[in-house]
């Protein structure tokens, strides 16, 4: 199967122009499941909980979600993008999976980062394996990485992929989710975004780019700009995120001693 990413630098609000930007670069592209950034469709850096609700959608009625829907369903593709959710009065910071007959799933972000956590609500799905005839896909989002426990937990799941749609500020995750994908013998694709956000008087974010794809291997198959719009793919094996010997004798997950574990 192909899997790739898109990485641009969504305009804070605007959800009309970053929905133009997915199709036009979707239209460029032929890939089996594409990445989309976290909160792809509104941007980051909100100044309120209401504003932060005022751009959330429902799913899968919201105009972002019906689009991806649209667009799953032409191309034929998979799709898995960050967008803010409206569930039962609640706003959350979300990825849907879509696919050629429809919506899939949904996952709620568990780790909420920084002033997020004044704008959403605790993701209440948990983290969620999805299997499709491409293979089975895990969704985490952003931070979720600082918690070796998200990408153990799909791998635990079966997930052969996992899909990480983000807006990284930090500098480590690129070169951590490497690590998340040998100790787990997953592929990981991380679509993150560019550019920076400053809104109202708060500090200016800026993001790293540097989107990814990364073999159960180790192996970086593809890795964007830090400042780019760039949509990448890269052919891959599913069955290498199936074999989890190591060696003869040592199995990946046969091995571990939860006994010893927190
Ligand atoms: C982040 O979780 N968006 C840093």
């Amino acid at each position: 199967m192909r899997a790739g990413f898109y990485q641009f630098a969504p305009r804070f609000g605007d959800i009309k122009y970053n929905l133009q930007k997915v199709l036009d670069a979707a239209a460029s592209v032929e890939t089996d499941l594409l990445v989309l950034p976290e909160l792809f469709n509104t941007g980051y850096q909100f100044t309120s909980e209401d504003e932060a609700k005022s751009l959330s959608e429902k799913i899968p009625s919201g105009c972002t979600t019906d689009a991806l829907i649209k667009l799953s369903a032409k191309k034929k593709v998979y799709i898995v993008a960050g967008i803010a959710e409206n569930h039962e009065g609640k706003t959350y910071n979300s990825a849907v999976l879509t696919g050629p007959d429809g919506l899939i799933g949904v996952y709620r972000k568990t780790h909420l980062f920084y002033e997020e956590k004044l704008w959403f609500s605790q993701g209440d799905t948990g983290f969620k394996v999805w299997q499709t005839p491409l293979g089975n896909i895990g969704i985490m989002i952003c931070f979720d990485w600082f918690f070796p426990e998200a990408a153990r937990t799909l791998a635990l799941r079966g997930a052969d992929i996992i899909a990480h749609p983000s807006n990284l500020i930090l500098p480590h995750c690129p070169d951590a989710m490497v690590t998340r994908c040998i100790e787990n013998r997953v592929f990981a694709v991380t679509a993150n975004r560019t550019g920076s956000e400053q809104r109202g008087d708060k500090e200016r974010l800026t993001f790293i780019g540097k989107s990814q794809i990364i073999s159960p291997a180790g192996k970086i198959l593809r890795r964007a700009s830090e400042d780019k719009d760039e949509i990448a793919v890269a052919e891959i094996n599913i069955n290498e995120a199936r074999n989890k010997n190591l060696n003869s004798m040592n199995d990946l997950f046969g091995d571990r001693k939860k006994e010893f574990y927190e």
